[in-house]
Order: structure tokens, then C-alpha cells, then sequence
């Protein structure tokens, strides 16, 4: 059977997630969340002190790069893939408010950006993955058979985040993650190095009225006519 690349990049909250992670177990490809990738990065600039609200020290960053390794493990009891950064699982920190707010600086620097994006392309080698992300369509898989591109009303994607957060125990108020949402869009839309667009050939969902189950069954479809 052929495999293919299925690329899908939208705004931040929009459920590429949920609908990439759903879509790769019915189709037994692998799915790689490289936001994940990018909020380890962030993550290992905060315990560093190289970055804060006020300021970034973008050059240390830069220097200890190829000293940071991140991977995935997958988590037997739940079957889904974890993020490591230099071995130490991380994936519950990086999924805060905090690292949220620091993430797309640290998404805006190209060396950042290089290192990512090359080991994406590796991940690929042999197809049969789907992949979620801002650049994903635009920069990693410029040639994959199927690009989607999510989005959402700011709204509707800051109260599902709000919710999220707030079953996850942590503290925090709508108008901070709907601050955050919009802020990152702005940020990650209007950076010099791989700006979040929609590629040319992707398909757009709106996904402000449908349900996941309308959403699936709509991904679904176009990922079986592509294969
Ligand atoms: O997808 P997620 O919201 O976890 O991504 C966190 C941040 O990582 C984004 O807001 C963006 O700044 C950055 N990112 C990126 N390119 C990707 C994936 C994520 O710049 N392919």
C-alpha cells in the first residue's frame, strides 16, 4: 500500500492534535508534534535563565544547540508519543501557560528553526507519518501528498484551551490564554523565518462549527482519496 505525508499547520488551539493523533491511528502511520519540539527548546531556555519576561539571550541559546537532543517515547499505557529533552521526559511542562508565552520567541530564531526542521525531514524518510506544526506544509514537506490548514475563531480556540488547562489543575484565567493565543498567532505569523501561512495547495478547515467526530470523518475522507 502507498504511504503518504499528510502535513497539517494552522493557528494555535485549532485541534491540529487531536484530528493529526486520530488520523494517524487509523491509518498505523506515525504522528510527530513538532510544536512539542519547539516547546522543549523553550523549556530548556527557561531553566536556563536565557529567557524571561523581560529579557532573551538569544547567542547562549545559539551556543549549547547542539548539545539538545529531543525525542519522543511512547508511553506504554497510553500509546501516545512523549517528548524527551536530553533523556528527561518532559511532556507535562511544556504544555503550560508558561512555556506558551516563551515558546514563539524561541520559534522565531532560525538556528532554532534549522536544527528542528532537519530532523523533521528525517522523521519522513519513509513516509506513512503525519505531521503537525506551523511550517509543516510551507518549509518541512513542501511535496506532501496531503496539506491541511486549521483554524478557528480566536474565541472558540481560546475557551478550549481554557478548559484544557483548567482540567489539567493549572491556574489560569480566559483572558490569559486568549491573550496568549492571539499573541502567538501574531508573533508566529509575522516572523521573518517561516512564517505561519497556508500553503498554496492546502485545504482550509474551519473548525469553529463542527464536531470531532465531522471533523474526522471530513479528514478521513480526503486522506483516503489521497492515498
Ligand atoms: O503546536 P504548539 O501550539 O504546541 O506550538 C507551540 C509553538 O511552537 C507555536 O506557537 C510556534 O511558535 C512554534 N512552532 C513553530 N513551528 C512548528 C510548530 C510549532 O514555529 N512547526
Amino acid at each position: 500500500e502507498k504511504k503518504i505525508i499528510i502535513a497539517i499547520d494552522g493557528h494555535s488551539s485549532t485541534g491540529k492534535s487531536t484530528v493529526a493523533k486520530q488520523l494517524a491511528k487509523k491509518l498505523h502511520y506515525i504522528y510527530v508534534d513538532t510544536g512539542a519540539m519547539y516547546r522543549a527548546i523553550a523549556l530548556y531556555a527557561m531553566r536556563k535563565g536565557y529567557i524571561d519576561e523581560s529579557h532573551f539571550d538569544q547567542e547562549k541559546l545559539e551556543k549549547d544547540l547542539p548539545e539538545i537532543v529531543i525525542n519522543f517515547e511512547i508511553n506504554p499505557d497510553t500509546g501516545l508519543a512523549e517528548a524527551l529533552l536530553n533523556n528527561e521526559n518532559i511532556e507535562k511542562e511544556i504544555r503550560t501557560l508558561k512555556v506558551s508565552k516563551h515558546v514563539s520567541k524561541i520559534a522565531a530564531v532560525s538556528a532554532v528553526r534549522r536544527k528542528l526542521v532537519e530532523q523533521q525531514n528525517n522523521m519522513g524518510i519513509d513516509k506513512g507519518i503525519v505531521m503537525d506544526g506551523r511550517d509543516i506544509g510551507t518549509v518541512v514537506f513542501p511535496n506532501a501528498e496531503l496539506k491541511l490548514f486549521m483554524t478557528a475563531t480566536a474565541k472558540d480556540r481560546a475557551e478550549r484551551r481554557y478548559i484544557e488547562l483548567k482540567e489539567r489543575g493549572e491556574n489560569v484565567t480566559y483572558e490569559d490564554v486568549l491573550m496568549n493565543v492571539v499573541n502567538r498567532d501574531h508573533i508566529d505569523s509575522t516572523r521573518k523565518d517561516s512564517p505561519l501561512r497556508k500553503a498554496s495547495d492546502a485545504i482550509k478547515i474551519d473548525n469553529s462549527n463542527l464536531t470531532l467526530q465531522q471533523q474526522f470523518d471530513q479528514i478521513l475522507k480526503l486522506a483516503q482519496t489521497a492515498i
